[in-house]
């Protein structure tokens, strides 16, 4: 099937796209430009799963549960449309909390995409992907019209163009980021910190925002922590880490880097921001070194666990917004973001805005590998 108009010979965009076949026999899209996979080894829908829906908690944020940025539609950024595996994989998380008779939130998903055709050729290919089976006419309205809606309260839209200039005029604030270009190594500009630091504006004013990527590269986790982002390792459903999650609040992460991983970033071959240039390496390394990512994660190994006889309040953590403590631009504010302030005795009065994900029993956390 072709679909019409967009992605025919005639057009601005080439067919760059084939199916391969990945380690766990999954099929995936495959672009021969970049030479890049699309969810490699695990294959789209697990990767999609895994990481994206279960990293960003998506499914218990639906569940509305009075938390801080919930009124309205929960608003996802889906950054790089590419095949709709990530897309689709929200929209079916909905679909399941629906048939499970849940109270949902409406969902809303923003889809940014600079060249249709790998949706266009996952639409042709639906019966080999798999995935896409049942969303056909989904897909279809998005490549049409760039819209779509199922009529029970999730609706999907696509900004078609490039995301470095559609995020500047973006009106919708984001809760959930879905941030799935290709590598850094492929596409630096969207990994930079003038991207990162565009999507970190990109929240609900007071509401909290999440970002979940496959990428754990030095460079881009640095590039994340220099726009603003608190960051960790991101949890998946089986207990193994994988891919790297953002935060706008410490206390939201599930696996928060820590002081180790700063010291291991120094001696990596590629620690800095993509597109960073060399003569701003020293006051980069000054405020990654700076970061209250840091005190805070110190904090987090030294404060001892309540026992069951002093069960008492829990002490107050150091500040725990990265921009509330850097100031809007990422500089710092004088006074602010010292390094470890030591608990008072008061309770803890910061309520986690996303659900944590938990380590599945008896299994250990493994390293990621590096993409
Ligand atoms: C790894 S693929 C995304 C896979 C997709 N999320 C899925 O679930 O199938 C990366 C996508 O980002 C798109 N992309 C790359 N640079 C972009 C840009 N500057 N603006 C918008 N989309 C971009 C590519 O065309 C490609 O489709």
């Amino acid at each position: 099937m072709r679909h019409r108009g967009q992605g025919s010979p005639d057009s601005k965009y080439r067919m760059n796209y084939e199916l391969r076949r990945q380690a766990s026999g999954a099929m995936a899209l495959y672009n021969s430009e970049s030479r890049e996979t699309m969810h490699p080894k695990k294959g789209p829908w697990q990767e999609a799963n895994d990481l994206y829906v279960h990293g960003s908690g998506l499914r218990q944020l639906l569940q509305p549960s009075g938390g801080p940025g919930q009124e309205g539609p929960l608003v996802i950024f889906d950054v790089g449309l590419g095949g709709a595996a990530n897309a689709l994989a929200a929209i079916r998380c909905r679909d399941d909390l629906l048939r499970a008779k849940r109270r949902v939130r409406p969902l809303r998903i923003i889809s940014f995409e600079n060249d249709p055709t790998p949706l266009q050729f996952a639409l042709e290919n639906a019966d080999r992907l798999a995935y896409p089976v049942g969303s056909e006419d989904a897909m279809e309205d998005i490549l049409s019209h760039r819209k779509w809606s199922d009529g029970q309260g999730t609706e999907w839209m696509l900004r078609l163009g490039d995301f470095q200039e559609l995020i500047l005029e973006e009106s919708e604030r984001a809760e959930i980021v879905f941030f799935d270009p290709f590598s850094p190594r492929t596409n630096p500009a969207m990994w930079s910190r003038q991207v990162l630091e565009q999507v970190y504006q990109c929240r609900k004013p007071g509401g909290p925002l999440r970002l979940v990527t496959y990428s754990t590269a030095y460079g881009v986790r640095a590039s994340m922590l220099l726009s603003g982002f608190f960051v960790g390792e991101c949890l998946l459903p089986d207990g193994t880490m994988g891919g790297t999650e953002a935060s706008l609040f410490f206390s939201d992460l599930n696996a928060p880097l820590s002081p180790r991983w700063l010291s291991r970033w120094s001696h990596d071959r590629q620690p800095w921001p993509p597109l960073s240039k060399s003569k701003d390496y020293p006051r980069l390394r000054k405020d990654l070194q700076e970061h209250p990512q840091w005190s805070q994660a110190i904090f987090l190994m030294e404060r001892p666990e309540p026992t069951k006889r002093n069960d008492g309040p829990r002490p107050k953590r150091p500040p725990t917004s990265a921009k509330s403590a850097t100031g809007s631009q990422g500089k710092k504010a004088p006074g602010k973001a010292r390094p470890v302030k030591r608990p008072g005795k008061q309770g803890e009065t910061k309520k986690a805005a996303f659900p944590k994900q938990r380590f599945a029993k008896g299994k250990k956390a493994r390293k990621p590998k590096s993409r």
